[in-house]
């Protein structure tokens, strides 16, 4: 599972108002780097039968339906793989292309898929210059990667050139500007409890998380929390058609974020086990329940993470 707090994303999401596009860029390159031997446990991240339903359900609910297999498909901001690789797995894709402005991270995707037995090119790249030719692929897709880069329209106008005709672009996993606003109520709350939560599993309190240098490219990396509708603006302005924006996780997101706030604040192994499963298990429930329940119900807006599928007109 994308662990507790999943939305995989990360304790700050901040507007960083005085650093240039190639700072941002220069940070995330060295912030992923840094992360990516230790990505896949940080955010429990699957490419077993989990994953791949993870991953799959979030393409159908992106898309509105059954999604067909696509023929190539490049994915930008691609990590250690989550999204490809479990796709590949499920069969929804056929020829595999990686990009991502971290080599680190694709060294990682690259080691993942040689032990899942999987093929997939990779290629640094960066959102706004791809470093392929026009209508090379007929999906376009991401998963949490359209906060961290500078300009949008670039990257949007790179993603319909390199699309076919009739081709599909989808990203997931997008932070939503409410959603996380509402997320400080269980973060706040936690943090509250923390001390009674520690004296119960017996865990001493921790002194810092992660290094100085790691906390203060956290705060840079993220440059964006979406509304919907500026989302949708983009892609519209960009000239996609049947543009759909949907929101994900509302009550996982509260438990997971609840869970995350009172977890950093304990010496990590001191944690039990039966917490930690706790945790797991029980997002993976209020997933479903937000699956269920609430997500063909309520405004997309206040959901913690938002996805978009569009079309580039055939
Ligand atoms: C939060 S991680 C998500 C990784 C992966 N998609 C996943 O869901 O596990 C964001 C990824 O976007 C990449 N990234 C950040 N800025 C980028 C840019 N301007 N162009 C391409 N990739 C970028 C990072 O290196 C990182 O691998």
């Amino acid at each position: 599972m994308r662990d507790a707090g999943t939305a995989r994303e990360y304790m700050v999401r901040r507007m960083p108002s005085v650093l240039s596009a190639e700072e941002i860029r220069d940070a995330n390159t060295r912030y992923h780097d840094v992360a990516a031997d230790h990505y896949d446990s940080k955010w429990g991240i699957d490419f077993g039968e989990i994953g791949r339903s993870q991953v799959s359900t979030k393409v159908r609910k992106a898309l509105g339906g059954e999604p067909p297999r696509y023929g190539r498909s490049l994915e930008i901001g691609s990590g250690t793989g989550y999204f490809t690789l479990n796709l590949l797995l499920a069969g929804l894709i056929g020829e595999a292309t990686c990009s991502d402005i971290s080599p680190g991270m694709l060294q990682t995707l690259q080691e993942n898929a040689a032990r899942l037995g999987l093929e997939v090119q990779t290629r640094v790249a960066d959102a706004e210059h791809l470093p392929f030719a026009d209508g090379s692929f007929d999906l376009v897709l991401g998963h949490a990667v359209l906060h961290h880069i500078p300009d949008l329209p670039r990257a949007f106008a790179e993603f319909q050139r390199v699309l076919s005709p009739g081709g599909t672009v989808l990203f997931a996993g997008e932070p939503s500007r409410y959603g996380d606003r509402l997320a400080n109520v269980p973060k706040r709350l936690a943090g509250a409890a923390a001390p009674v939560w520690r004296r119960a599993m017996r865990a001493a309190r921790a002194t810092s998380g992660g290094s100085a240098s790691d906390e203060s490219l956290e705060g840079v990396v993220d440059v964006h929390a979406f509304a919907p509708s500026e989302l949708s603006s983009i892609a519209r302005a960009t000239g996609f058609e049947d543009v759909r924006v949907t929101g994900e996780e509302l009550l996982a997101n509260w438990f997971g974020w609840t869970n995350r706030t009172l977890e950093a604040t304990a010496v990590p192994e001191d944690v039990p086990w039966a917490w930690r499963m706790y945790a797991y298990r029980g997002y993976l429930l209020l997933q479903e329940v937000d699956r269920r329940l609430l997500e063909s119900r309520l405004p997309p807006a206040i959901f913690y993470n938002l996805m978009i599928a569009a079309r580039k007109p055939a």
